[in-house]
């Protein structure tokens, strides 16, 4: 009655959001949409056809989504009616019924591309979903689309593509257009932000979930390599790659994490690795919100060069201020060892073992494919060539594939590279966790990802605050392999306790 009463009172808004009754689609959380499925105000296709408007309406300005998924509505019904009919999985919760949007590095058997955003893999047939996605199928999650990235994920030019692609266009940042929405997983925090999607997932090979997570505005994890199956996700340096959520809510990433992580046999070695560090029961566990009490949390000095006076250096002090109380203990003052040789991707050895690893693994991922109208690098090299316009060789090049090209495999000048990385990573940041027994180091932005990246190290992004010109930052919890359920404790006692996060302002 009450409802029938508000509906009338506020049809136009009612029907904006979607029109089904009571429920607030708007930042609504995986949560929320598992009571409103519960209630009966709710159902997974008006979530869908909310999603599909929010795209509709929202994507030609931002162009965060590459494609939407023609069967999500079919998807979303099937979901509806295994929830009517008490089907098992239905009943396990979890993501059963919410729509996710899939970076299109992400393979999908499905009528939807997996392109890395470019022409050239453009009708390319997977073999089958990536093991991630195949996960949260089997869960009863329901595919929304592909979001849109830097072509290749920056593994282009340099120069870095600033968020675009040529089928997804310019990606844009939803506070502030005008600024770069950061690196390759651009699409999926972007869309999670924006309300495009329910929840999304990214991949990171060093920045590509936390850079973006922190300029968006939303939540990001970055699992410890291996926790999440990289088969059918086209690779950069295997040694790196991690499929990880970009979500509003610490909450809603860690229901994404506990449908996705798992052993898979196509990433075998490292998903057998990793799967020691799944908890029983699984991440849920781990929302807490006196999280933070007892935790040993680290400042590593060379992050925090925050102007006096300026907007993140004074919510930065504010927020370190709020690790103390709520019970962490903060140890300020250390000192990563070798940082500056760290974070310059030519002295650390990353420049010269990358682009032989990506020819190698990109090489393998295009050669399992069932059909593809490239079958190399070096056909990709050509398709751009021979596409100069779409694929704006003029601006973009595509200087780091022919330097990838030109690499002859993994030989020894990459397997010192690689050893100097893994030396770099145990003697700087994984010394000083162990010294100062840390629960995590502490740092803003997503300055901290090099230091993570080279021996898949684990991290999750917050959002922190907003800066004089209104662009989001946020802040990231680091830790060593495994740590995801401290990590996750603390991100939520952070979350619960500043509750920075309010969504963009757009005008469409
Ligand atoms: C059902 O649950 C949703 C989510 O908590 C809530 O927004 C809505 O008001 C509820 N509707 C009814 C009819 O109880
Ligand atoms: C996939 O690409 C083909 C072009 O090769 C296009 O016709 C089709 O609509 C695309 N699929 C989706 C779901 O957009
Ligand atoms: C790709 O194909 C090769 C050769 O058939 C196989 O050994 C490898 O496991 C496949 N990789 C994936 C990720 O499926
Ligand atoms: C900022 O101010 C503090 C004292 O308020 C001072 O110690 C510090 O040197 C200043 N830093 C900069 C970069 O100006
Ligand atoms: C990184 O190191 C290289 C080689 O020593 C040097 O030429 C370059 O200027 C450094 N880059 C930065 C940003 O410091
Ligand atoms: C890094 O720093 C430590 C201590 O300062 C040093 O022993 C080590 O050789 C350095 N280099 C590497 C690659 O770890």
């Amino acid at each position: 009655m009450a409802c029938l009463r508000l509906l009338l009172a506020f049809s136009a808004i009612a029907l904006a959001a979607g029109g089904a009754c009571g429920f607030q689609f708007e930042e609504a959380t995986v949560d929320s949409i598992h009571r409103g499925f519960k209630n009966g105000s709710l159902t997974s296709a008006a979530l869908v056809r909310y999603y599909l408007g929010q795209i509709a309406r929202l994507n030609p300005q931002l162009h965060a989504v590459i494609e939407v998924n023609p069967d999500a509505l079919r998807d979303a019904a099937r979901a509806d009616a295994e929830r009517a009919s008490g089907h098992r999985r239905a009943a396990a919760g979890g993501l059963h019924g919410v729509p996710v949007l899939i970076k299109d590095l992400i393979a999908t058997r499905d009528r939807l591309n997996t392109t890395a955003g470019s022409f050239a893999l453009l009708g390319s047939v997977a073999r089958r979903d990536a093991g991630v996605v195949a996960r949260l199928r089997r869960a009863g999650a329901v595919v929304l689309g592909k979001s849109n990235l830097p072509e290749w994920g920056n593994f282009r030019n340099a120069a870095g593509l600033d968020g675009w692609s040529a089928r997804g266009g310019q990606a844009m940042n939803p506070y502030v257009l005008e600024v770069d929405p950061c690196q390759a997983s651009t699409g999926s925090a972007i869309a999670a932000a924006a309300n495009m999607a329910a929840v999304t997932l990214g991949t990171e090979t060093m920045a590509s979930i936390l850079c973006p997570a922190s300029v968006n505005s939303v939540v990001g994890i970055k699992p410890t390599v291996g926790l999440t199956s990289r088969s059918g996700v086209i690779p950069f340096t295997l040694r790196q790659d991690t499929v990880g959520p970009l979500c509003r809510t610490v909450a809603d990433a860690v229901h994404v994490l506990d449908a996705i992580v798992g052993y898979d046999a196509l990433d075998a070695a490292a998903t057998r690795a990793a799967s020691k560090y799944i908890p029983t029961g699984g991440y849920k566990q781990f929302l807490k919100a006196g999280g933070l009490r007892g935790k040993r949390i680290g400042i590593p000095n060379g992050f925090f060069g925050f102007k006096n006076g300026t907007v993140k250096h004074r919510v930065c002090k504010q927020h370190i201020d709020t690790l103390r109380r709520h019970g962490a203990t903060v140890i300020e003052n250390l000192d990563i060892a070798n940082l500056s040789v760290i974070q310059n991707i030519t002295k650390s050895g990353f420049q010269a073992a990358a682009p032989a690893e990506f020819k190698f693994n990109l090489n393998n991922y295009l050669s399992n494919l069932s059909y593809s109208p490239v079958r190399s690098l070096a056909e990709i090299i050509a398709f751009n060539n021979a596409h100069p316009v779409e694929e704006k060789l003029k601006k973009y090049g595509q200087q780091l594939l022919l330097l990838s090209e030109s690499t002859t495999g993994i030989g020894p000048r990459e397997r010192a590279a690689i050893h100097q990385m893994n030396e770099l990573s145990a003697n700087g940041v994984e010394k000083l966790m162990k010294k100062h027994r840390l629960d995590a180091i502490f740092t803003p932005d997503s300055s901290i990802a090099t230091v993570l990246a080279y021996n898949g190290l684990p991290g999750i992004e917050v959002p922190a605050g907003y800066d004089e010109k209104g662009v989001p930052f946020g802040i990231c919890f680091g830790g060593l392999k495994g740590y995801e359920p401290r990590l996750i404790e603390m991100a939520y006692a952070f979350e619960q306790a500043t509750k920075v996060r309010k969504p963009p302002m757009i005008k469409a």
